[in-house]
């Protein structure tokens, strides 16, 4: 069983990205032990409902998906776990695979959406991972297929990194360590957020340096240092047989909408949606947008 719940008034109307796994109304933040860590996790919707997980990009938490949330748990269970090492997720010994944030993923629906729930198989649930979140779903579905029932890969790839990319992270851990977070998070949001949403929304780049800001250092290095060796999925999107929903964001730098194209050709049957405006923070910069198309795609499930 979870070992503590709390049920917090917290954020409100108009907030962008409020506090990492803060409860808001109808949310319970549920803390559920993993090896190394207790993670936290918040759970809005009816118990018995279809399951729709969240998971956060790098180096960021379970509130770029408020919107999403507030949106969908009349109908759905959503359950947002801040990833180890992040938001409110203890960040543990620092070291960490993407495996490992699957293995936590698997710990965290089996604590809350029990098997017995569905005659003692796991209940197949829908699962969405925006960028590193992404790469979290698309191991998670090429380790235990009969888990998922549909994917939502945002801003995401499947391919492991090139050196060039690696070199890069080594290149931010350094400047983690070396200058602290305040710099990495300028740098931070000059790539992640679409050049309107620099432009436009000063509350959307405040949000994100203040998430950033409050990182542990110990989870954003341990995060990349995940990132950088993990594996390729590319051979899975091939296997998949579910519905996927791909997102994009037009402004995208890290994960160019491109890539998004090229990937979702690849998923028999996978739905496409471009976000017009929007860099590679699509659930937060656009979340109207974002809240529709994940919407369409999970009416047509129920
Ligand atoms: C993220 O948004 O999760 C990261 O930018 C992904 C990455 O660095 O590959």
């Amino acid at each position: 069983m979870p070992d503590g719940r709390t049920g917090a008034p917290g954020g409100g109307p108009g907030d962008v990205a409020g506090q990492a796994g803060e409860a808001t109304a109808g949310t319970e933040v549920v803390t559920v032990r993993a090896p190394g860590a207790r993670l936290s996790v918040r759970v809005a919707g009816p118990r018995d409902g279809p399951v729709l997980v969240l998971l956060h990009g790098f180096p960021l938490n379970g509130s770029v998906w408020d919107d999403q949330l507030a949106a969908l748990s009349d109908r759905w269970l959503v359950i947002v776990p801040d990833l180890r090492g992040h938001g409110r997720s203890e960040a543990g010994d620092g070291q960490y695979t993407i495996d490992f944030m699957v293995d936590d993923l698997f710990t965290v629906l089996d604590e809350i959406v029990p098997p017995a729930r569905a005659a003692g198989r796991h209940v197949p649930v829908v699962a969405g991972g925006l960028s590193m979140g992404g790469y979290v779903v698309l191991r998670a579905v090429e380790r235990e297929p009969e888990r998922f029932r549909a994917l939502v890969l945002a801003n995401t790839r499947s391919a492991a990194d090139t050196d060039h990319t690696r070199f890069k992270r080594f290149d931010a851990v350094r400047a983690v360590r070396e200058r602290g977070l305040g710099r990495y998070a300028e740098m931070f949001v000059k790539t992640s957020l679409g050049e309107t949403t620099r432009r436009e929304r000063p509350d959307v780049v405040g949000a994100v340096e203040r998430i950033v800001l409050a990182s542990d250092p110990r989870g954003l290095v341990g995060a990349q240092l995940a990132m950088a060796c993990r594996t390729d999925t590319t051979e899975a999107l091939e296997l998949l047989r579910m519905p996927t929903l791909v997102i994009a964001g037009e402004q995208d730098m890290i994960t160019p909408a491109d890539d998004a194209r090229e990937m979702a050709t690849r998923i028999a049957g996978a739905r496409l949606v471009i976000i017009p405006r929007a860099g590679h923070t699509t659930a937060l910069e656009a979340p109207g947008e974002f809240t529709r198309a994940l919407e369409g795609f999970l009416d047509g499930l129920l």
